[in-house]
């Protein structure tokens, strides 16, 4: 392993939250991978619930056309893909990075996306709108992508990343007034998409910095989700596929439950890949880049920008709420007007 190219590799990954092992795989293993996960996909797709807790399902935009199939959990499903994912956590510059960033992991998710050539056009209200809203997940997830087919950016589909905004003090989904909450397709705030001035402000200085997952068929990347990110536009129909395995660092809980896999299913699968889906030693150390983003990201000073648009996200939620609660009022009134008469 080379010394230069894992210290690089942080520093980018310290300055932007995410990182590019550039040609990690060669093209033609990636094509295999390829068409196991595609007939794989054909030959289940029907079934939606498959044992050892994969499941498939289907991301629809607001014009109700499926846009993407989101394959969870396919351990031991294609073995060309465990093998790649096996060898990743091997190799010595990936692991090691890993190390660094997280110490030992545990996985959250094992999945694909697999995008079905729909054209799903940016939305339009508010000040810095994504396909798939501006967000973090829990604080201390990351994510493994590797990209199975070319990902040429922009607005084919990529993952969008906030260089630097691991460092933000908070999560735009419940803080700001970027653009339509899509993964609720809550339109409930589009009032305030518009009319909002801090808001504004925040996604000028924030888009200067905006960028994608992009790349060739065989590339990998690695971010923590507390870089704001979402989904970029697919405009042009690309039928993008990319796996997604989120990871933690085994000493900060999940969020949620995440299933044990059957032995019979982890039994078929690497051996690295095995171990991260096992107990281990729990990290004593809290030097990680991942802790030090965790403990670097601090509330708003009182009266910046960050601040003054959490406060007019909060206004507006008041204000929504108040105005569904006098109208509720107003219809329960007129009920019983009308009940009397
Ligand atoms: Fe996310």
């Amino acid at each position: 392993m080379d010394k230069n190219i894992l210290n690089s590799i942080s520093k980018d990954f310290d300055e932007n939250g995410f990182v590019f092992f550039r040609n990690f795989f060669p093209p033609d293993i990636i094509e295999k991978a390829n068409k196991e996960i595609e007939d794989y996909f054909l030959n289940h797709k029907s079934n939606h619930n498959e044992g050892g807790g994969s499941k498939f399902m289907e991301w629809k935009n607001p014009s109700q056309q499926k846009i993407l199939d989101v394959m969870i959990d396919v351990y031991g499903k294609c073995p060309t893909l465990d093998h790649l994912v096996g060898q990743f956590l091997e190799d010595s510059t990936s692991s090691e990075f890993i190390k660094l960033v997280a110490g030992n992991i545990k996985l959250r998710g094992y999945n694909i996306q697999r995008f079905t050539g729909i054209i799903d056009p940016r939305p339009t209200i508010g000040p810095a709108p994504m396909n798939h809203e501006w967000h973090r997940d829990a604080p201390g997830e990351m994510n493994i992508g590797i990209l199975l087919t070319d990902c040429p950016g922009p607005d084919n589909g990529a993952s969008a990343l906030i260089k630097g905004s691991q460092r933000f003090p908070y999560c735009p989904r419940k803080n700001c007034l970027l653009g339509q909450i899509m993964y609720y397709y809550d339109t409930s705030l589009n009032f305030f998409l518009k009319f909002n001035l801090f808001n504004r402000i925040l996604a000028r200085r924030i888009l200067k910095n905006v960028t994608g997952a992009y790349g060739k068929k065989g590339d990998v990347y690695i971010f923590t989700n507390d870089v704001w990110h979402g989904r970029e536009a697919n405009l042009y129909g690309a039928k993008v596929m990319r796996m997604m395995i989120g990871f933690f660092p085994n000493d900060i809980p999940f969020p949620d439950k995440v299933k044990e896999l059957p032995q019979e299913v982890l039994k078929q699968l690497p051996r690295s890949l095995q171990k991260v889906l096992l107990p281990q030693p729990i990290n004593e150390f809290k030097n990680t880049l991942m802790h030090k983003i965790l403990n670097g990201q601090k509330e708003p000073a009182f009266f910046s920008l960050f601040y003054l648009a959490r406060m007019e996200r909060k206004i507006a939620n008041l204000l929504l709420r108040t105005y569904n609660y006098i109208h509720s009022l107003i219809a329960k009134i007129s009920n019983k007007i009308k009940l009397n008469y």
